[in-house]
């Protein structure tokens, strides 16, 4: 088993280039399955969930191939419109090859997506999607089947601007007859990527990043290449993680005008933010104070995706703050784990309220999710002493290893590997320093610095 081991305390320092974004290389990796011909996706993250998705492409018939963070998908033959469970079961975004399957083949069948556990995440709005495209769809407990070799371009009005939904009617219509518009679309820098992609491919379509998306049916898409765009959550996870343990960073290669929902939170809790081009700077000197309560949106909202990081970060903040989930219905699955450092957190239905302590001391957490991991480790960073945080797999769903990105910053993080042998736990647990979080921490400098 692999974990982090982390030594808070010190101050991060430096500049990091930010990787490409997993949430646009996931649905244009589904895409390329539309291209009967080669796709190269540039700066492709390497990390599980890509990873998975290529296997998902090979399972399919295409050939699939990654040089440094370069993908090339050839996807001239697709034998197979079928993904097995035990891909599906890997990661969400595998139910964004329905839409481009059902393009590309006339049918397309899977089982349920795995992910995340954030609360239900049902695929209604998917279905709803294809079906106004001519698909029949059949969803049972466990799969889902499309099937739909004449699909007609028509209005869709979406009930939420889903993510997902919004890509798989791009894909669905993109190579249908006719006009399609989508209403309540999703407007994520991540469709613009995906919009980017199909055009590049031939594929015509307008409104882009609005609520309304147009698209042109064409009769099919050619060859073509993309870049990825950098990630604004893994951008705000070294900003949160420079808010939390202090110091001065400078990420480059990033969108600072995709980001400006965090920026505005972390500027009110005291950060010197300075943007510009492709550059975010953060500095981080004196106490944090606690921001304006915060509710995650859809974007240009302050994303759900960011929302265990701020959290992380706000623990030592001066004085209460509240932070408001309305993505997803449960998403503080983590913040527990953050209760073992000695962060104060109550909640109220779907809002948490933090009150700032002094200090916090390192404990052993487990990932509970992959954003939720992240938050372990940058509220790990600003804890007194050691922390081991598990759940590693979680973590390496998105990041491009978390720890080498830290490490640059000046944390002090070390993946290590032990056995699951009991006879190794009882070593680790005996020689370990005292980790607990005991009331006179609580009540000593980790009091808490106001009422709730
Ligand atoms: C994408 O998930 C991202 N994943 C998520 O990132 C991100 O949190 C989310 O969008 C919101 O920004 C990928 O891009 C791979 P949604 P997605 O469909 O598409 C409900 C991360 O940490 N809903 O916009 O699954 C749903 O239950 C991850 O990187 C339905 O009810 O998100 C949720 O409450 C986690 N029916 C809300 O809408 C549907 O058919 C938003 O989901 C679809 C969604």
């Amino acid at each position: 088993m692999e974990y982090f081991k982390i030594r808070g305390g010190r101050e991060l320092h430096g500049s990091l280039r930010v990787q490409g974004a997993k949430n646009s290389a996931l649905p244009l990796l589904a895409a390329s399955v539309l291209i009967p011909g080669v796709s190269v996706i540039r700066d492709c993250p390497n990390l599980r969930d890509t990873a998975v998705t290529l296997e998902i492409l090979r399972h399919l018939g295409c050939r699939a191939e990654r040089t440094g963070d370069t993908v090339t998908v050839d996807a001239a033959r697709v034998a197979n419109c079928r993904i097995p469970a035990a891909l599906m079961g890997e990661l969400r975004s595998g139910v964004i090859f329905l839409g481009a399957l059902l393009s590309r083949c006339g049918e397309a069948g899977m089982s349920l997506p795995g992910g995340c556990a954030l609360g239900p995440r049902p695929v209604d709005f998917h279905g709803l999607a294809l079906r106004q495209l001519g698909a029949e769809v059949h969803e049972s407990g466990d799969g889902l089947v499309c099937c739909g070799r004449r699909l007609r371009g028509t209005v869709i009005t979406l009930p939420y601007p889903s993510v997902g939904a919004t890509e798989n009617a791009l894909l669905a219509a993109v190579c249908a007859s006719g006009e399609t518009r989508i209403r309540n679309a999703a407007r994520e820098p991540e469709i613009l990527d995906l919009c980017r992609f199909l055009q590049s491919a031939g594929g015509r379509i307008g409104g882009a990043g609005t609520g309304e998306i147009t698209v042109q049916g064409v009769s099919a898409l050619h060859s073509t290449g993309v870049t990825v765009s950098p990630d604004r959550i893994a951008a705000a996870t070294y900003l949160c993680a420079c808010a939390a343990a202090g110091g001065d960073i400078s990420l480059y290669d990033c969108r600072p005008e995709q980001m400006e929902a965090v920026l505005t939170v972390l500027r009110q809790m005291g950060c010197t933010i300075e943007t510009g081009g492709n550059r975010i700077s953060c500095s981080r000197r004196g106490r944090l104070r606690m921001p304006l309560p915060v509710t995650t949106m859809p974007y240009p909202g302050f994303p759900t995706d960011a929302q265990p990081l701020l959290l992380a970060a706000m623990l030592k903040a001066e004085g209460e703050g509240s932070l408001r989930e309305t993505v997803f219905q449960q998403r503080f699955g983590y913040a527990r784990e953050l209760e073992k450092l000695g962060a104060v957190i109550a909640f109220d239905g779907q809002e948490a309220h933090v009150r700032g302590v002094n200090r916090l001391c390192g404990a052993r957490l487990l990932s509970p999710d992959l954003r939720g991991g992240a938050a372990l480790c940058t509220a790990a960073l600003s804890a007194e002493g050691e922390s081991r945080i598990e759940g590693l797999n979680h973590i390496d769903r998105g990041y491009a290893a978390l720890e080498t990105a830290l490490e640059q910053l000046g944390a002090d993080i070390r993946r290590e590997r032990t056995g699951s042998s009991r006879e190794e736990e009882e070593t680790w647990k005996k020689g370990r320093k005292p980790l607990k979080n005991t009331e006179s921490d609580r009540d000593g400098d980790g009091t808490p610095t106001g009422s709730m």
